[in-house]
């Protein structure tokens, strides 16, 4: 229903998952839509371009200068209301990213206007190579939206990361960005979840009762409006499987800093649930720290507040959400938070309310924002919890946009 006449360009590159792309095609189809298929070269080796005319009802384009005239890659950049790149090769991703134009799929990718996405495909190690993490950066830094990669069986037998999404999958993510209903579409979100963990040695560590239980029903909850999130997740964070959301996996309050600075700048909304360490040793001992006679003193450093440091650098569309656990004075201490650290909201937890704060499935918080009048919400499930923050930071966009 979603995708009926919608016009959608599928970009095909070489890689193993090509052999998807038909029953793709065949269900966007299915779907209503109207569906012109691109083909490098290299992706002609898995997947015929007669396979690909015979499911889209369309001649497959493999060169610039195939179709009507020599120009189609800018007319099929104005026609299409969304461009999606799958598979995207690790070598397709990287001329995406520097903006080469030596074959269709590049030139309509540079000429396209409309939202594109792009689903990566390609080995474990390649995936992980920095290089492609750099290229992945880069793309989503331009507003192109990345399919997450699936883990499991990879073709060289290998099992691991860096899988296509399933064509089902990846028909939900397009049928998402036609739903008018979802007031978070086209949105990018960031939530921090979890505890840290700081090294003293190699077997030891500071780390606190955090499960991120809360961050993730945030995150799932933004997801579930429409939002691409990506969440930030500490050490022991439960995956979720929600295609709208793609996981980063860190350990330390300097790893989350680092992940969180990547892409905060292109994030429309931030929110950090995290229970990050407020301090970490000076130095991490190469080797176990054996037991002496006497006690033991540990030297600990600040690390670097990552709400404060958003804080500073907040653009004015951005929405900078905390949280703040605290003990005594709690409404003092909360809105002292939202000052300091400039965030738009606060979300106050205290360990005083049965229930509420580390480990449990319910929680109790108060809602706290400079804008806006204070909701003191009763203890219910962190779903629940999670969906009512959701709604006021659309509240809160909403009265921004109507000023
Ligand atoms: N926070 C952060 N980086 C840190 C410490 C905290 O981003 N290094 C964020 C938390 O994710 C949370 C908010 O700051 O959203 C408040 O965390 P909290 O632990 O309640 O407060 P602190 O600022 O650490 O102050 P204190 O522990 O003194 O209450």
């Amino acid at each position: 229903m979603l995708l009926k006449g919608k016009k959608i360009v599928v970009a095909v590159t070489g890689s193993i998952a090509a052999y998807k792309i038909p029953h793709f095609v065949r269900l966007l189809v299915k779907a209503g839509a109207e569906v012109q298929v691109l083909l490098t070269t290299s992706a002609s080796q898995f997947v015929s371009a007669l396979t690909l005319a015979t499911v889209s009802g369309k001649d497959a384009l493999m060169d610039v200068a195939d179709g009507a005239t020599w120009n189609n890659h800018v007319m099929l950049g104005l026609w299409a209301d969304v461009m999606i790149i799958a598979p995207c090769s690790a070598n397709s991703l990287a001329k995406l990213a520097n903006g080469l134009c030596d074959n269709i799929v590049c030139a309509v990718y540079l000429s396209a206007r409309c939202p594109v996405y792009i689903a990566p495909a390609m080995d474990e190690d390649m995936w992980k190579h920095p290089s492609t993490k750099a290229n992945i950066a880069r793309l989503q830094s331009y507003g192109n939206h990345i399919i997450p990669t699936e883990y499991g069986a990879l073709a060289s037998g290998l099992t691991g990361e860096g899988r296509m999404a399933e064509p089902e999958t990846m028909v939900r993510i397009l049928e998402n960005q036609f739903d008018t209903q979802l007031p978070l579409r086209g949105l990018k979100a960031l939530v921090t979840a979890g505890p840290t963990y700081e090294r003293i040695d190699p077997v030891r560590f500071i780390g606190n009762f955090s499960t991120g239980k809360m961050g993730v029903a945030i995150a799932t909850a933004l997801a579930n409006k429409g939002a691409l999130v990506t969440l930030i997740a500490g050490p022991g964070v439960q995956h979720t499987n929600n295609t709208n959301i793609s996981i980063v996996d860190v350990e330390s309050a300097a790893d989350m800093y680092n992940a969180t600075m990547v892409i905060a700048n292109d994030t429309d909304i931030l929110v950090l649930a995290a229970a990050v360490a407020d301090y970490r040793p000076d130095e991490i001992a190469a080797n176990k720290i054996k037991k002496g006679d006497s006690g033991l003193v540990l030297h600990l450093t600040k690390t670097t507040d990552i709400l404060a440091s958003l804080g500073k650098i907040k653009a004015p569309n951005q929405t900078l959400v905390g949280f703040a656990l605290e003990t005594e004075n709690e409404v003092e201490h909360a809105i002292k938070k939202l000052g300091d650290k400039n965030a738009d909201m606060i979300v106050l937890n205290s360990l005083r309310d049965a229930g509420a704060g580390f480990g449990h499935d319910t929680n109790k918080v108060t809602l706290l924002s400079k804008t806006h009048p204070t909701v003191s919400l009763p203890l219910q499930s962190k779903k629940e919890v999670a969906i009512a923050i959701t709604e006021h930071i659309i509240t809160m966009r909403d009265a921004k946009e109507t000023v």
